[in-house]
């Protein structure tokens, strides 16, 4: 019960009372920027007190527990979790009086383990390079710290009140904000809770909303074979509980590159700071108020901000790395278009393949270096797993020629260093002064070595070109 002397006041009883009701902006810069005629509006979550939508399920997931006696005054919550239901449950948990210990790889950013101490939580940072049955892998620590410490797991992608908070709170807002004429909801998938929360809600006021989810190229939602991408948060490479594909009316599939692009778009043109995975949603709602009715109102659903993503997705230098940004007209890519290269066309082996495989490709291409990619192209970056050389395997196999006969993985070494394709060429020069190739990203895919002699060749047919032609003696 609140306190009687705040009768009268607009002062909130505690910080959780200040989840949810978030606002519900129309985007208006992009409307007429897109040529959009429906009414285009964003239901903003980074405005909740932990800065995303993952506050209501924390909220909700603590709140079911207690009733639920898995959660007695003092107790402890552990959950493997590196972002914003850290946050959440962070949050709930300081003001409820519980401990909260994340389990997390030491792959996560340092400043995110910072933020959940900042509220208090302990962190307890497991190596990621190790399999999931490994007792010291992340999952093994989180289950024997819950046992141990008879601790309330949330497990968020299994629990019920993840939807559910939706359920109750995102989608009574969407369709009271709306005035009850949301006709399109477009949202990003993770856990799945937000989208099945708000459809199952927005679906029993009224059958004919669309639902749309927005998904990274590669997750399974979309088809994919939970490949890696880089947008954080949404995509699967499994199907949790609260997937329900029959409630999707539309799922597309978006890129790293649009989506991170479309994030700096909004973020630039609207003055609403987003993220990668909000960008991805954004990016399929444009496609899907480009095709609405003038009276059609679309909903897309921002789950955070993009504040937690500077050193990325705001990062120029870690975007040109990656080929999503375009630093000069005469960069690294014009020496790749003189080769007329291309992502599908990317010479490479797996690391399976055997050494003497590996040798007759480069023999028959004529090429010194190969990256080491697993599965079949185009490969995320993040499927690169090494490179071999010719003058490395030579010496191999000079000491071992049972060499050729091994798989590549076996014998190769790390991967070449990445430049962008829109990079500008004198930083390719200098890093090849220390290495013998590149691996030129778009788009954030592999796709193509860069050598010194390509240089080379570029360089020369530069210079006959501007004068007039090859000089013949
Ligand atoms: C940044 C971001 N976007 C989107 C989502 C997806 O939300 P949900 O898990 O409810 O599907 C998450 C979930 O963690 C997220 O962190």
């Amino acid at each position: 019960m609140s306190d009687p002397r705040l009768v009268g006041t607009e002062i909130v009883d505690s910080v959780i009372d200040t989840i949810g009701n978030t606002p519900l902006v129309r985007l208006k810069r992009l409307t007429e920027l897109e040529g959009i005629e429906c009414v285009f509006a964003m239901k903003n979550e980074s405005t909740n007190p932990g800065g995303s939508a993952k506050d209501r399920p924390a909220l909700e997931m603590i709140l079911a527990a207690e009733r639920e006696g898995l959660l007695k005054p003092g107790g402890t919550i552990v959950e493997p979790t590196s972002g914003n239901t850290g946050v959440g449950l962070a949050i709930v948990a300081a003001q409820r009086g519980y401990t909260c210990v994340f389990v997390m790889t030491d792959k996560v950013a340092p400043e995110k383990v910072s933020l959940l101490k900042a509220y208090g939580a302990e962190v307890v940072v497991c190596p990621v390079a190790v399999e999931p049955s490994d007792p010291q892998s992340y999952y093994s620590v989180a289950e024997r710290l819950t046992e141990e410490l008879g601790a309330f797991r949330p497990n968020q992608y299994d629990n019920p009140h993840n939807p559910e908070a939706h359920v109750k709170t995102t989608g009574p807002e969407i369709w009271r904000q709306t005035g009850g004429r949301i006709t399109h909801f477009v949202a990003g998938a993770g856990t799945c809770g937000s989208i099945t929360g708000v459809a199952r809600y927005l679906k029993s006021m009224n059958p004919d909303i669309k639902i749309i989810a927005a998904d990274p190229e590669g997750s399974v939602y979309s088809g994919g074979s939970g490949r890696p991408y880089l947008v954080e948060g949404v995509g699967e490479d499994f199907f949790p509980a609260a997937w329900e594909p029959e409630l999707l009316d539309d799922i597309i599939a978006i890129s790293d590159e649009e989506s991170f692009l479309t994030a700096r778009y909004v973020s630039e043109r609207e003055g609403i700071l987003i993220g990668g995975s909000g960008g991805m949603a954004v990016a399929a709602a444009i496609k899907v108020a480009k095709s609405a009715k003038p009276d059609d109102v679309v909903v897309v659903f921002n789950p955070d901000s993009g504040r937690g993503y500077l050193s990325r997705v705001f990062d120029d230098a870690w975007m040109a790395n990656f080929g999503f940004l375009r630093e000069c007209d005469q960069c690294v890519g014009a020496v790749l278009d003189a080769r007329n290269a291309s992502i599908e066309n990317l010479l490479y082996v797996n690391p399976g393949q055997l050494v003497s495989e590996a040798i007759e490709l480069m023999r028959s291409t004529g090429v010194s270096q190969l990256p080491v990619c697993k599965n079949t192209p185009p490969f995320a970056a993040a499927e690169v797993s090494g490179s071999i050389d010719e003058l490395e395997l030579m010496e191999a196999i000079h000491r071992d020629p049972g060499v050729m006969s091994t798989p590549v993985e076996k014998v190769m070494g790390p991967k070449l260093p990445t430049i962008g394709v829109g990079q500008k060429l004198e930083l390719a020069v200098e890093m090849l002064e220390s290495a013998p190739a590149l691996l030129v990203l778009s788009g954030g895919r592999p796709l193509s070595v860069l050598t010194r002699t390509d240089v080379l060749a570029y360089f020369s047919a530069v210079a006959e070109a501007a004068i007039g032609g090859p000089q013949r003696g």
